[in-house]
């Protein structure tokens, strides 16, 4: 049960509210590439105008330093106002003179969305001066940027001091949701952990080798595990200084499996190319038919290269074998957590309808939505991966496809979220 106050617990009716939300979102040459979690923040801005609240919606777009036009977040305005099918204004200063102003304009019912937060480099320090001339702008902070909330920013702890603060509604369900799969999942457990985003992931492994049944790893991280067990995994992108820990979590898994019915899988065949594009040739290396292929090549040694990945290749998804593997070992779990693509998913020159290093990513989709008999329950998350899920037109197939990647790692993973603990308790 959610502990914190929500728009519903309070009465906002009238009221100037600040409203965080978290349209990180894909943007290329001005075009929003994938909307899902601006769909996804619509359900409490509608709540908002029931309420006939002036609505300030602020929010961070990737990583700036400083002010960077290609990150700002007035291609947002326009797809907003579709959705809502209403009027949107934009606040392109953040400067307290300017945003004063046109908020007095505001009135009931109106929608001002501000410039990206992190051009303000108070944002990303949790800096009090920032957080107070956002909160003066309005009465109430609601917060529903659920992919921000690991964070401490201005936007997610400091603005607590200076507002009433309450969850919007996707926070909610959100953190209920995946709550209740992490303290309480439907055994077995499967968790299938991929992208590229290794130090994010890499410590939340250690919980699920103690709750799940299997861990199967995929994406550039398991190209980490790979080097870390001893495998050639020639020009492939890596971790170096993750290693040692790659090395402790093989170890720790190994030490799991003794003790009960666990198993941490690490691909055992994957895709290879020299280069990421769609015409360079691609290649299977698959290690656990190696010794298969030289029995049945006796007395003839056969070629090592068809098991090996070369000095010159890099690995791009997990092979044919391991995500059938996969999809065979889904069929007997009650739930799922997936977060993290297989392979490379999200480079748009590669995304055709059968994307060369998608595969991977596509068998588990496919298997997750109950394609081969038996549909667990889901919980899907991470930015990459939701957009996947999205552009396969998939995501009703999921239980649950959460707007957070880091944050919904934080939250399996049993920690607290200091944008949720900021807010008004029940
Ligand atoms: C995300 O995309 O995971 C969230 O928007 C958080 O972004 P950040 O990792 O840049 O803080």
């Amino acid at each position: 049960m959610f502990k914190k106050k929500t728009v519903k617990d309070i009465n906002l009716r009238g009221k100037t509210v600040l409203l965080r939300v978290d349209y990180n979102v894909p943007i290329k040459n001005g075009i929003i590439q994938d909307d899902f979690r601006i769909r996804q923040s619509l359900e409490t801005i509608k709540y908002l105008i029931s309420q006939e609240c002036k609505i300030i919606i602020c929010s961070h777009l990737g990583r700036p330093e400083g002010m960077d036009p290609s990150l700002s977040l007035r291609p947002v305005v326009l797809r907003l106002s579709k959705l809502l099918n209403k009027g949107v204004a934009f606040a392109p200063n953040l400067s307290s003179e300017n945003i004063n102003s046109e908020v007095k304009n505001l009135k009931s019912g109106q929608i001002l969305l501000l410039e990206n937060l992190r051009f303000n480099p108070g944002e990303d320090k949790d800096d009090d001066k920032f957080a107070k001339q956002l909160s003066e702008l309005a009465d109430i902070f609601v917060q529903d940027a659920f992919g921000v909330v690991h964070r401490y920013n201005a936007s997610t702890v400091a603005v607590t001091k200076y507002l009433p603060s309450v969850a919007g509604l996707l926070l909610e369900r959100e953190v209920d949701t995946i709550t209740n799969v992490a303290q309480n999942p439907k055994k077995p457990l499967m968790v299938v952990v991929g992208g590229a985003k290794i130090a994010d992931k890499i410590d939340i492994l250690e919980r699920f080798i103690s709750m799940a049944d299997y861990i199967m790893l995929g994406g550039a991280m398991a190209n980490t595990f790979l080097k870390a067990s001893g495998t050639e995994i020639g020009a492939s992108k890596y971790d170096e200084n993750e290693l040692p820990l790659a090395r402790r979590i093989l170890q720790l898994a190994k030490t799991e499996s003794k003790k009960r019915n666990f198993t941490l899988q690490l691909p055992f065949d994957v895709v290879v190319s020299k280069k990421m594009d769609s015409n360079t040739t691609l290649r299977i290396v698959d290690w656990s038919s190696y010794s298969l292929s030289e029995i049945e090549s006796y007395p003839k040694r056969p070629p090592k290269r068809g098991s090996t990945v070369l000095s010159d290749e890099k690995i791009f998804d997990i092979g044919p074998f391991t995500g059938a593997y996969i999809a065979g070992v889904m069929q007997s779990m009650n739930t799922v957590i997936w977060n993290g693509t297989m392979g490379v998913t999200e480079v748009p020159s590669l995304i055709t309808s059968t994307g060369p290093y998608s595969h991977g990513s596509e068998l588990v989709l496919q298997a997750i939505s109950g394609e081969f008999g038996h549909k667990p329950f889901s919980l899907v998350g991470g930015g990459d991966t939701a957009g996947f899920v999205q552009s396969k037109e998939m995501s009703a197939n999921i239980n649950h496809l959460s707007t957070g990647g880091g944050a919904s790692l934080e939250l399996l993973g049993g920690h607290k979220l200091p944008g949720v603990e900021a807010l008004l308790d029940k």
